[in-house]
């Protein structure tokens, strides 16, 4: 393979340890790969030889802690560190602005670095999410500027990231891994590196264009479906139904190459990706004087979730004859995803801040999230545990999907709040009986769409 060593692992150099650079990172150190993290932010890079993980994704921290002073695991801000490296995996930010449109300027740096840098015989993986043509035409031609020409001398391919936060690690050892490249030599060292280093299959598209619009096309699908989602729950709740009801049964016809798949409602969409990758789409494709109207709706609908959150609550404290300006709210869960710990752009904050607006008091506990970092950044009360947190208020608004809150039984809450009070359940929680039995302890039960 002209772009591999044919008798020995790769090493390999992750440029950008951020997310998505500590999770590969650590998942091919653990495979007994030798990875150099390259990452300009020096006091990350002092964390990281310390140990300490950036990232609040389940088993990364546990693997950091594994591999410190490893000569597996090494970090450095010196470019100098992926002179030995046969493999640079980019893996830096690529962020929007305020009109959607692609921000190129950590790419670009890397790659002025790397440039001159490049051996021949390497290959340049894009890990980033970028607009179609990126590769081709900004990173190739900056790359080529250190005097090596793509396919002829080094590979250059797109392998768009497409890990789920909070899943990462399961997911990295079985997603099949997308290549898109210029060429057939730089594919097939991808395609053969993902097989060595992970034992993943790969997925080979015709350019490096197509491999970058999968990316995009995942996130605009997602966000899209769960806009979807959230305006049949308004539709179900204008008709008094289950919305998850609706949902398992639509679920179960075949359709495609698989199912009818809704995805659940909730209370919007946060995260560093859904909220900037359909915009990035849109604005690439307004660039080339194509309106993409299913992403500019989808986006509007799921940014609307958490005011319309928020009205339930107070609606609902109103209906229970409580002045939502003298009302307590327990807030379970603050992260934008079940499962993890993460803060980026989670609707909670919009939520808690609609609730404190009209007066209420809000007390927040969420077990993954570090309680200094929320307090910092969601600026409401919080408690040190499930109960500190529930006790004694006019309502309970589960916002999170934690896996530690599906076992909150309805005694407990009985037990803690005096009822009748409000149980609002952001992220369909609970069963049909456990509703029911919620409702004959006396607790009055909304959820989006129920
Ligand atoms: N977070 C996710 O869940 C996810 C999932 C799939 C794809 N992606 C995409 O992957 C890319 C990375 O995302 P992320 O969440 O890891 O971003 P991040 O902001 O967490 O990490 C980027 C890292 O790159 C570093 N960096 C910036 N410029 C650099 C330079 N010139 N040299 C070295 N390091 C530099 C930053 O300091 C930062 O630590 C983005 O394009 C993102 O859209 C993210």
């Amino acid at each position: 393979m002209r772009f591999l060593p044919e008798h020995r692992s790769p090493r390999v150099a992750v440029v950008g340890f951020g997310y998505v650079g500590c999770c590969l990172g650590v998942a091919l150190a653990e495979n007994g790969i030798t990875v150099v993290g390259i990452e300009n932010d020096p006091a990350l890079v002092a964390r990281l030889r310390a140990g300490q993980c950036p990232v609040p994704e389940p088993g990364v921290t546990e693997a950091l802690a594994r591999l410190a002073g490893s000569p597996d695991l090494s970090f450095t801000t010196d470019y100098d560190g992926l002179l030995d490296a046969d493999v640079v995996v980019i893996t830096v930010g690529t962020p929007v602005d305020e009109h959607g449109s692609l921000m190129t300027e950590q790419l670009e740096r890397v790659c002025e670095q790397v440039a001159p840098r490049l051996r021949p015989g390497r290959l340049v993986i894009v890990k980033s999410t970028v607009v179609p043509g990126t590769t081709r035409t900004l990173v190739a031609p900056l790359l080529e500027h250190g005097g090596l020409t793509q396919e002829r001398d080094f590979g250059l391919v797109c392998c768009p990231e497409r890990l789920a936060e909070g899943e990462a690690l399961a997911q990295i050892g079985e997603l099949p891994v997308v290549v898109g490249g210029s060429g057939p030599e730089g594919v097939a060292a991808a395609a053969r590196f993902w097989e060595r280093v992970l034992s993943v299959p790969t997925r080979v598209l015709p350019s490096s264009d197509a491999a970058e619009t999968v990316k995009l096309a995942t996130n605009w699908w997602i966000d899209a479906n769960v806009a979807m989602a959230n305006e049949l729950a308004q539709f179900c709740a204008a008709f008094d139904i289950d919305v998850t009801d609706v949902i398992g049964a639509s679920n179960s016809l075949p359709k495609g190459a698989g199912n009818v798949n809704i995805l659940q409602p909730g209370i919007g969409v946060g995260g560093a990706c859904l909220t900037k990758d359909p915009w990035m789409a849109w604005r690439a494709a307004m660039d080339r004087g194509v309106r993409l109207r299913t992403i500019d709706t989808a986006r509007r609908v799921n940014d609307g979730m958490p005011a319309y959150t928020a009205e339930m609550i107070l609606e609902e404290l109103v209906k229970l004859g409580r002045d939502p300006a003298a009302a307590e709210i327990a807030v379970l869960g603050v992260a934008f995803k079940g499962g993890t710990g993460d803060l980026r752009n989670t609707p909670v904050k919009e939520v808690v801040g609609h609730l404190r607006g009209a007066g209420a008091r809000v007390r927040m506990y969420d077990p993954l999230v570090d309680p200094d970092r929320m307090r910092a950044e969601m600026g409401a009360t919080v408690a040190d545990s499930l109960d500190d947190a529930v006790r004694g208020t006019d309502a309970v608004a589960l916002l999170a999907g934690h896996p530690q809150f599906r076992d909150v039984p309805p005694e407990r809450l009985r037990d803690l709040v005096p009822a009748p009070a409000l149980v609002f359940d952001g992220r369909s929680y609970f069963t049909a009986e456990e509703i029911a039995r919620l409702r004959e302890l006396g607790f009055h039960y909304r959820g989006v769409g129920r």
